[in-house]
């Protein structure tokens, strides 16, 4: 993990400006994001309920009981900072811990540990609850060295059974221009498997999302950024997600470092909008096996010649990568078929790309959250 963590962030680090020094296209308008809101739905506390399997003879652990912490900046809660109320949630958790975060920017760097599963960050709303920290890979913390990509994130989630509804991870250092070493500096990573997120905005330039390990769902959420925006070895479905480009000169959506034929792993986006700034790619093949599929989803005119990208033009990497499209549409769809290695599928092979089924979902959310 750690070898492959660090093998990853100097391939991040060394192409992303490999590919940048390459396109010196003329930089479009910046368009201004746009926001949606979405109807209260209550938070369902017992998606986890029906993780009762029997069918490989396991015993269900699952949380036991529930609790609430309130966190308000202006002093209105428990506690005045997200990091304090995670900290309050004892090793080993076994309750569904609420954390009940108020409208408000919280201006910290929040790490949820491997040993505290089953915690939900709650907000207000993606517009107005919004955690945010600026750090940058050639940063250095506390040690002296360099924080790299993986380290820069805002909030980072190493425990299991995580979730967030209704807030906004933001990392604010500056957008960095073309040529600029250093600069990458993500939002958000979440490191732990089965984790769930509803009505979330992730905001930053150089890789926002670090979807690094384990199985994720992210519905109707806002990822905003410029290169590699979505990036890491996840296994994830993004449903109804907008996906939007604050690129210059060039960007890309999603890099993704599935490393061989036998892991499970890829990025599904389904019923997604594409939109904002380009020339984009719309995938890049950050692993070997990169698998990458997009489906009944919205590209606006932003995407570029070719449209997949292969990360180094070394390693004929676009004969092992699985990168498709099925049923997409809008000005951009046709670029997204740019090249022979990515193929259009047909249902045969699309549809375990269609459903919460290529997370396992029926183990670990609920009907009402898919
Ligand atoms: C998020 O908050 C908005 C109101 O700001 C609400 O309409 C929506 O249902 C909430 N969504 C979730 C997933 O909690
Ligand atoms: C969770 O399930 C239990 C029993 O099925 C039910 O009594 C309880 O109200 C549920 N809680 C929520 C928040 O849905
Ligand atoms: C979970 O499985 C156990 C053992 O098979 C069973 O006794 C229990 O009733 C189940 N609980 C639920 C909530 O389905
Ligand atoms: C695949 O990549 C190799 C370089 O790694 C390149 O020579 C070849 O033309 C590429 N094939 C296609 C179909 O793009």
């Amino acid at each position: 993990m750690l070898l492959m963590a660090s093998l990853s962030y100097s391939f991040l680090f060394f192409y992303s400006y490999f590919i940048l020094t390459l396109f010196l296209l003329h930089a479009p308008l910046l368009v201004t994001s746009s926001t949606y809101r979405y109807k209260v739905v209550p938070s369902s506390l017992n998606r986890t309920a029906s993780t009762n399997s029997t069918k490989h003879h396991h015993k269900w652990v699952g949380p036991v009981g529930y609790r609430e912490i309130t966190v308000d900046v202006n002093g209105a809660g428990e506690f005045l900072t997200v990091q304090a109320a995670v900290d309050a949630v004892p090793e080993n958790n076994r309750e569904n811990v609420m954390i009940l975060i108020s409208a408000g920017y919280y201006i910290e760097k929040v790490t949820v540990p491997a040993s505290k599963p089953y915690i939900t960050f709650q907000g207000e709303g993606r517009d107005v609850t919004i955690i945010e920290w600026h750090d940058r890979a050639s940063d250095r913390g506390a040690n002296g060295q360099q924080l790299r990509t993986y380290r820069t994130a805002s909030v980072s989630v190493f425990a299991n059974y995580f979730s967030a509804r209704n807030i906004s991870f933001k990392n604010t250092a500056p957008a960095p221009m073309p040529g600029m070493k250093g600069r990458q500096a993500a939002a958000f990573r979440i490191s732990g498997d089965k984790a769930y997120f509803a009505g979330c905005g992730f905001y930053g330039a150089q890789d926002t999302l670090c979807d690094d390990a384990g199985r994720h769902y992210f519905k109707e959420c806002y990822i905003e950024g410029s290169i590699d925006f979505i990036f890491g070895n996840g296994r994830s479905m993004y449903r109804d997600c907008e996906l939007h480009s604050i690129a210059t000169r060039f960007g890309s959506i999603a890099a993704q470092d599935r490393n061989s034929p036998d892991e499970k792993t890829g990025f599904a986006f389904l019923n997604c909008r594409v939109t904002g700034t380009g020339p984009l790619y719309v995938g890049r093949a950050m692993g070997q096996y990169s698998r990458i599929v997009y489906s009944h989803t919205y590209f606006d005119n932003v995407v570029a010649h070719g449209g997949w990208d292969d990360w180094d033009h070394a390693s004929n990497k676009n004969k092992t990568v699985f990168f498709g499209v099925y049923k997409c549409w809008g000005p951009g769809a046709e670029a997204v078929r740019g090249v022979s290695w990515a193929r259009e599928l047909d249902y045969a092979s699309a549809h375990k790309f269609l459903a919460k089924s290529f997370v396992n979902g029926r183990h670990w959310i609920a009907p009402s959250d898919a």
